[in-house]
C-alpha cells in the first residue's frame, strides 16, 4: 500500500470527504473498477444508519438518506457477527422494493463489498462498496478491502472519539457550573435533533454534506456552552434582567468562543475538520438577519448558515418549552412566531420554513424529548 494512503487518511486538514475520495483513487489501483465507496453511521439512541460519507464515480450519489437498522435483517446480522458480506451479481439477489434497493438496481451495480465498522463493541456503521462488474470482490479483493476499510475505520473512530471527549468535557464543565439548573439535557438532544431537522431540509441550497450535517447535529447542543462563565446571580435569577445584568448575560456568547478555543487547543483540535462550524455555531447564534443581532450585528448571509439554523431551532425550542415565568406554547403557536420574527428579517426564513415543512417530525421531537 502506498504511504500517501496513510497521510492522506490521517492528515491534518482534510475532511473525511475528502480522506475518503483520496483513499477511494489510491484504492483503484489495486481494485480497479470500484464505483461507489460509501459510508453510513448507526445511531444507537434512534436505531437509525444515516448517509454520512461517500466517493461516488460511476452512479448518482445516495444523501440525505437515513433508515432503520431493525428494518434490515441482513445487515443487523452482518453487526451481530461482526462479518462481511459479499454479493457477485447484485441484479439476482437484490429484490426491488424499499427505496434503497430500488436506487441501488437504478445504478446498475452488479456486484458489492459490506462491511459493519466497530469502535471497540460499539457499532459505529458500515461501509459500502459497489462496482458495475460482476463478482469484483474475489478473495484477494476482499483482503485488500479489509485492510482498506479498517483505515476507513480508524480515521472516523480517531475523529468520533476526538469529538466526543471534546463534547464530555463540556458536559462536565457545565454540571460543575451549574448551567444544568436551567439547560436540562433534554434541551440539548432536543437542539441537535431539530438542527438536523432544519440542516438537512436546507442541505441542498447551502450545499450542505452529510457529513457537515452530522457536525451540525453533533455541536449544536455546545451553542451556550459560555453560559458556564456566567455568574449564578445572573444566570439562574427569577424574572427580568435588569439593562447591566443583560449586558454581562450576553457575553456568553464571547466566553464561550474563548472556551472552545481553549479546549480545541488543550485536545489538540483544532486541525478538526469542522472546528470552524462548531465555533460559528457559538459565535453567531444570537445574530439576526436585520443587524439587530448580538455581539457583531451581523447582516443576512455574513451570518454562516449553521449559525442560522442554530437560532431557528433555539427560538423554537425556547418557545415550546416552560420556563419559570411563562407556559409552553403549543408547537404551532411558536412556528407562527417564528414565522412573523422571518417576516420581520430577523430569521432566515428557510430555516423557519424547513420546520414547517417537517411540522410533524419538529412535533415529535418536542414531545419526545420533553423535560
Ligand atoms: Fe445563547
Ligand atoms: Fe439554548
Amino acid at each position: 500500500m502506498r504511504q500517501v494512503t496513510q497521510a492522506s487518511l490521517f492528515g491534518r486538514v482534510d475532511t473525511l470527504s475528502e480522506r475518503l475520495y483520496q483513499l477511494h483513487h489510491d484504492l483503484l489501483d489495486h481494485i480497479p473498477h470500484i464505483a461507489r465507496i460509501a459510508c453510513a453511521l448507526y445511531d444507537p439512541d434512534t436505531d437509525l444508519l444515516k448517509t454520512f460519507i461517500n466517493c461516488t464515480t460511476e452512479g448518482k450519489a445516495i444523501n440525505a438518506y437515513e433508515y432503520r437498522l431493525a428494518a434490515s435483517p441482513t445487515l443487523s446480522e452482518l453487526a451481530r457477527n461482526r462479518t462481511c458480506r459479499v454479493i457477485d451479481q447484485i441484479s439476482s439477489e437484490i429484490a426491488p422494493g424499499s427505496a434503497h434497493s430500488d436506487w441501488l438496481l437504478e445504478q446498475g451495480y452488479q456486484s458489492s463489498f459490506t462491511m459493519p465498522m466497530f469502535s471497540g463493541e460499539q457499532l459505529l456503521g458500515f461501509i459500502f462498496v459497489d462496482s458495475k462488474l460482476t463478482s469484483c470482490f474475489n478473495a484477494k479483493a476482499q483482503r485488500d478491502l479489509a485492510l482498506f476499510c479498517n483505515l476507513i475505520v480508524m480515521a472516523i473512530d480517531s475523529e468520533f472519539r476526538a469529538i466526543k471527549s471534546l463534547l464530555a468535557t463540556a458536559q462536565a464543565a457545565r454540571e460543575f457550573a451549574h448551567l444544568r439548573d436551567f439547560e436540562t439535557g433534554s434541551h440539548l438532544k432536543r437542539m441537535a435533533r431539530l438542527s438536523r431537522l432544519i440542516a438537512r431540509a436546507v442541505a441542498e441550497r447551502h450545499q450542505l454534506s452529510d457529513e457537515v450535517i452530522e457536525h451540525i447535529y453533533l455541536f449544536a447542543p455546545l451553542h451556550d456552552i459560555g453560559k458556564i462563565g456566567i455568574p449564578d446571580r445572573i444566570l439562574l435569577k427569577q424574572g427580568s434582567l435588569s439593562d447591566d445584568e443583560r449586558v454581562i448575560m450576553e457575553q456568553h456568547v464571547e466566553k464561550g468562543v474563548q472556551i472552545l478555543h481553549k479546549v480545541l487547543g488543550d485536545y489538540e483540535l483544532e486541525h478538526l475538520s469542522d472546528s470552524k462550524l462548531m465555533l460559528n455555531i457559538v459565535a453567531y447564534h444570537h445574530e439576526f438577519m436585520d443587524g439587530s443581532g448580538y455581539p457583531n450585528g451581523l447582516l443576512g448571509d455574513e451570518i454562516p448558515v449553521e449559525a442560522r439554523i442554530i437560532t431557528a431551532a433555539d427560538i423554537f425550542d425556547a418557545l415550546t418549552s416552560a420556563r419559570p415565568y411563562k407556559a409552553p406554547w403549543s408547537p404551532s403557536d411558536a412556528l407562527e412566531e417564528l414565522e412573523r420574527m422571518a417576516r420581520a428579517g430577523k430569521l432566515d426564513p428557510e430555516c423557519v420554513d424547513a420546520i414547517r415543512s417537517n411540522f410533524d417530525e419538529a412535533c415529535r421531537i418536542i414531545t419526545e424529548l420533553s423535560d
